[in-house]
Parts: C-alpha cells; structure tokens; sequence
C-alpha cells in the first residue's frame, strides 16, 4: 500500500481487505465451533510430520492472506487437544464463550497496554469493576483487590511473594502445602528462590484435604528449629480430584498463628458464584491471598487468571516501582496502575472478556452453566457406585471425577488393576472420541474426568463411561492380567 507521504508501506491493508479476512476468520471459527462434536476431541501428531510440513524458513515475499489463514485454520491449529470439544473431560478442559473470544479480538485491534491508568484508563476501571465483582463473591472486605494476570501459575507467584515480603523472617522462610497441590506453586517457590528442602508437603487425609495435625506438628517442629512460615497454601479444588481442603479449621489456625494463608482456587475458585460453591468454599474469604483462574471455570479463552488479596497493600507494597521513564504515569491515589500489582508492565485488556461475557449472558447463565459441571459430576459418582466395573477413588467436591475399572466380581492385585487402566485409557485415546486424562491417587492409576464445559450433557459423559466399562470389560476377558 502507498502512503498519504507517497512512501511504500507494505505491512498495511485496505480496509476492504481488512473486512474480508475478519470475515472469513470469524466464519472459519462459527464453523469450527459447529462441527466440534462431530470430530474427535483429539487431534495431536508427530513432531517428525509436523516439522517436514511446518519447518521452513520465512519467505522473503507475502502470499494470499486468506490462504494464509485457511492454512492456520485447517492446517496448524486442529492439530491440538480441543479442549472445547463437549467430550473432552481430560486436564482441566474449556470452553470460552463467543462475546469473551470477540472481546480478545477487540482487545488485540484497539492495541490498549494496560499498564497503567495515563495509558488505559477506561480499562483499567474496567479491570477495576471486574477485580471488585471477585471480590463480592468471595465475601472479601473493602480493603481487598487484586489483578488480573496470565493464569494461576502468574496468580500464585504474585501472591506467594507477597506473602514472603510480609513474612517476619523470609530469609529462613518455609512454604507448605498438600501432597495434592499444583506443581505451579513448587516452580513459584524456584523462582523466589525457596528451595526444595523449604518445602513441606503435607499428607492428605482420606479425601485428600490437608491433614491438619500432620501441618501443626510440622510447623511447630519448624519454628523450634528457628524456621518461619512464608505461607500455608490451601486447595480450593485441587487438580487431580478437586479436593477442597479445610479452609475455615485453616483459616483458625493461620490466623491464631498469624501465619500468611495463600488459597489455589485455580480450578475451584469461580464456583464461589453458586450457593453450593459458597457453601463448600466456605472460609475463603479469611484467606490472606486467592487465586482463581477465569480460563478454567469461568469460560473464558486463554489467558486470564487472578490474584485476590484482603489487603490490596500487601500487593502494591512488593510490586510498585518508579521508574524514571515512567513518571508521567503517576496520577496519584485511586488512580492506580496495574503494574504496581504484579509481575507485567505491559499488559492487555484481560477484564473485556470476563465483562463482556457478564453482560452479554448474565450472571444467572453462569451460576447455572457452573451448577451444571457440578451436577455432571455427582452424576459420574452415582453412575459409578451402581456400576459393577468402576470404582470412585475419590469423593466429588467440585467438577472432577476420579474412578478406575476394578470390577466387584474379580480380585486383582495392584499391578493387574494398574495394567487394566492403562489399558482402557488407551483405547478411550485411540478408539473414542472423548479425551480423558489420568493422575495417581494414593499410588493408584485413577481414570480422571474434569465435566466443566458448558457444551457438555450428560449424553457424552455417560456415552463415555459406557465406552470405559466396555473397555475393562473386553480387557479382563482378552488378556487377563496377571494376578
Ligand atoms: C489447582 C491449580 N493451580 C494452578 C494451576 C495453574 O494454572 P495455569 O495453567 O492457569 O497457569 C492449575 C492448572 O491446571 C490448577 O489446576
């Protein structure tokens, strides 16, 4: 394209142009969305497939852009778990609604940093508004606040160095958590240089909550060793089988020893919308630092997570900075910068998406899409207690499942039921069109599915439990396992 100056610039397009490829990369995405159903939820491939095809140098001059984009939509892109698809129950799946993925295209055209309030201040009240919606739900007290960062592991980082900098002996600072909490919480502590052997995994109980007894004694043996605590990290659902762990005995006992309470809500949190989320979440609000995850259970596309804390100065203490080339930014109080909240300076617009989503649907919309993950769940238990090939391994909490096939009317041993799962997982991969994943439970190979998508019915998930006691079935029969 020639310049209003005359000067060649090639890196712009006609309006027209502009228009036609959205149009055609929004009619690929509808589409997309629309036929998801009807394909597999797994798609991966090879590396050496992918290189040959992908691997090449960059060309020196442009070709058609909607060859370009047909190549990315059909080519690059598919090739990926679609962790929208309604039968993908592995990892923790999601599914982002239509207004929150048009809000990161807005976001990304109208090119706004978000890092402070000089440089987006319509954002960032937006930002603002959103963080103070999070701050109801938890209950927490007007003192609170929080930003909004890339994911839980960003979220639980920012938080656990606001716990360390408030801690009164960081130096000889220990962190604890369960022996079911997020590897995002052990690389955060790497990388605020607390090392492996400050680490404390405390034992589970039988539904995998904190033992308590387990985290007094620890903490005491600790502080008589002249060790201090930097922050006791409850789940409020934890990963492998959305365990919640008991926040309100934590809370007592955190407070009473003045001891920061950090709470990994990355899966759980955004229940807390529902009034059964309320109740199981109950004491959350005592936490000095939240985190909750809005890619996860408050369908949104990647990325947006959160960082709540009671005391919003615990956050602006550790992370504001001045910076010369960043002084016209001050506009004092109640104006702030998002900056001085965390890790990032520039930033994008992350609230749009959560607040477009909001007004578009509602609140009501989002209890009851919350309530149904929940409701999927309960289901997967009571099928599987009435089912005589599966067993649950863990109660439902939250929107996890976790059973293995270990039929009632045959004895095996541990190795026998590990080869069994391993081998039903692998035809549910091979053979269905569901994805699930896998975790360990007390040592123990558990069949794991995560039910929060919004497009899911109870349909698929039965459709894929079928396919699970089909499978353990047919592998007991064709190649009994060892005893
Ligand atoms: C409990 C929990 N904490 C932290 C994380 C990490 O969050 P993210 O993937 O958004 O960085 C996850 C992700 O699955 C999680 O389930």
């Amino acid at each position: 394209m020639i310049g209003n100056d005359g000067v060649r610039n090639d890196l712009r397009m006609l309006p027209g142009e502009m228009l036609a490829l959205a149009r055609q990369t929004a009619e690929l995405l509808v589409q997309r969305i629309e036929n998801l159903p009807e394909e597999d939820a797994w798609a991966g491939e090879f590396r050496q497939e992918l290189e040959d095809h992908l691997m090449k140098p960059p060309p020196e001059e442009g070709r058609s852009a909607s060859q370009v984009i047909e190549e990315a939509a059909n080519e690059i892109l598919p090739t990926a778990l679609r962790l929208d698809h309604p039968r993908c129950f592995g990892f923790i799946p999601s599914q982002p609604t239509w207004p929150g993925i048009l809000a990161d295209f807005m976001v990304a055209g109208f090119n706004v940093n978000q890092s402070s309030w000089l440089i987006s201040s319509g954002p960032s009240q937006l930002e603002l508004t959103v963080i103070d919606w999070f701050r109801h739900w938890i209950g927490y007290p007007e003192s609170a606040g929080g930003i909004l960062t890339s994911g839980g592991s960003a979220a639980n980082l920012d938080g656990l160095v606001a716990a360390r900098e408030a801690a009164n002996n960081p130096e000889r600072g220990i962190l604890y958590m369960s022996d079911q909490s997020h590897g995002a919480l052990v690389k955060a502590a790497r990388i605020m240089g607390i090392h492996p052997e400050c680490i404390r995994m405390i034992p589970t109980d039988e539904r995998f909550r904190m033992d308590m007894d387990a985290l007094v004694e620890t903490v005491a043996v600790d502080r008589a060793a002249g060790l201090s605590p930097v922050a006791i990290c409850a789940n409020a659902g934890t990963s492998s089988s959305g365990a919640v762990d008991p926040l309100e005995t934590m809370a007592d006992y955190c407070e009473a020893q003045n001891i920061w309470l950090h709470v990994d809500a990355a899966h759980g949190g955004f229940s807390l919308v529902t009034e059964g989320g309320k109740k199981i979440l109950r004491g959350i609000e005592r936490a000095d630092s939240i985190v909750l995850d809005g890619h996860k259970w408050f369908y949104q596309p990647y990325e947006v997570g959160s960082l709540m804390v009671k005391d919003l100065r615990t956050l602006e203490r550790v992370f504001a900075s001045k910076q010369d080339i960043l002084q016209d930014t001050i506009w004092g109080a109640d104006h702030p910068n998002f900056s001085d909240r965390g890790l990032q300076l520039s930033r994008s617009v992350r609230a749009l998406k959560i607040w477009m989503s909001v007004q578009i649907f509602g609140m009501a919309a989002f209890r009851r899409a919350q309530s149904h993950g929940m409701m999927l769940a309960h289901r997967i238990e009571e099928y599987v207690e009435e089912s005589s090939v599966l067993e649950m391994l863990a109660p439902v909490a939250l929107g996890i499942a976790c059973f293995r096939v270990n039929p009632t009317n045959t004895e095996l041993d541990k190795d026998a039921l590990e080869t069994i799962n391993r081998i039903v997982l692998a035809r549910v991969f091979w053979e269905d069109r569901a994805f699930i994943s896998s975790t360990r439970l007390r040592g123990a190979l558990a069949l794991r599915m995560c039910v929060i998508n919004y497009t899911t019915t109870w349909n698929e998930v039965r459709e894929t439990l079928e396919a699970v006691s089909k499978f353990g079935a047919e592998s007991l029969i064709q190649d009994p396992p060892p005893r």
